[in-house]
């Protein structure tokens, strides 16, 4: 008998095993934590308007009221009637101020503005004056052809200016009392001047002036000396 022979070569991996038997139930667990609080549901839709309930017992009358005193209502009255005569002024002057900035015309010194109202030649002197101006003297043609084009513009036949001979008869002057010396521009036959009572003077829209009656009324021609920078 020979030798024992070299150890062999380990063999091939054996096959799976069978799957064995189900092991025992185990024992019931603890029971759980509590689940946390579930959001909250969507609002429902509103519900049908309730039926009208019924009429409740009348309330016990109320304690009898303090004596009245006497209204001192006059005070008021004065007020509200001094706020009213405000309120017209600034409408007044709203109207004005509007009016001026739609249609206006300028030179390098003065503006002009056509006031869209009839009134006498003295109303318009004090019209023009209370609002900073004077009634418009055109001195040269420069402003005698603007207030012209103007007048002709607006559609407008006949305008006060500040020229008359309230003063002296026949003497005709402008507003700030200076003579018509270096400028006028009377329509051919004008001053005419009948029977005395033609002392005002208007522009007509061919820019030619006409003596006029005073107490007669019409649109006038303001002018405003602009504030020097
Ligand atoms: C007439 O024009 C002259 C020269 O420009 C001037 O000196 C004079 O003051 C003017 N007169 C009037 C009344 O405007
Ligand atoms: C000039 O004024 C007079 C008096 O108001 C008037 O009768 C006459 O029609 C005027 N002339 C013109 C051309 O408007």
């Amino acid at each position: 008998q020979g030798d024992d022979g070299e150890k062999g070569d380990p063999g091939e991996e054996g096959k799976l095993g069978k799957v064995g038997r189900m092991g025992p139930k185990g024992i019931k667990g603890e029971l759980g934590d509590m689940g946390d609080q579930g959001n909250i549901g969507k609002t429902g839709p509103i519900g049908k308007k309730g039926d009208k309930g019924e009429k409740g017992l009348p309330g016990i009358p109320g304690g009898k009221g303090k004596a009245g005193t006497v209204c001192d209502c006059g005070r008021y009255r004065k007020v509200v009637g001094q706020l009213d005569i405000s309120v017209a002024r600034l409408k007044t002057s709203m109207k004005f101020v509007k009016n001026v900035i739609a249609g206006i015309r300028e030179t390098e010194e003065k503006f002009y503005y056509i006031v869209q109202e009839e009134k006498s030649y003295r109303e318009s002197l004090t019209h023009c004056r209370i609002r900073g101006g004077m009634l418009a003297m055109p001195k040269d043609e420069a402003a005698n052809t603007l207030i012209a084009d103007y007048v002709a513009k607006s559609g407008f036949f006949r305008v006060f200016i500040g020229v008359n001979d309230l003063e002296r008869e026949g003497q005709y002057v402008f507003t700030d009392n200076t003579p018509l010396q270096n400028y006028s521009n009377w329509k051919e036959g004008e001053p005419s001047d009948p029977y005395g009572h033609e002392d005002c003077v208007e522009m007509l829209s061919s820019g030619r002036w006409n003596d006029t009656e005073c107490h007669l009324t019409m649109y006038f021609v303001c002018e405003f000396v602009k504030k020097k920078k």
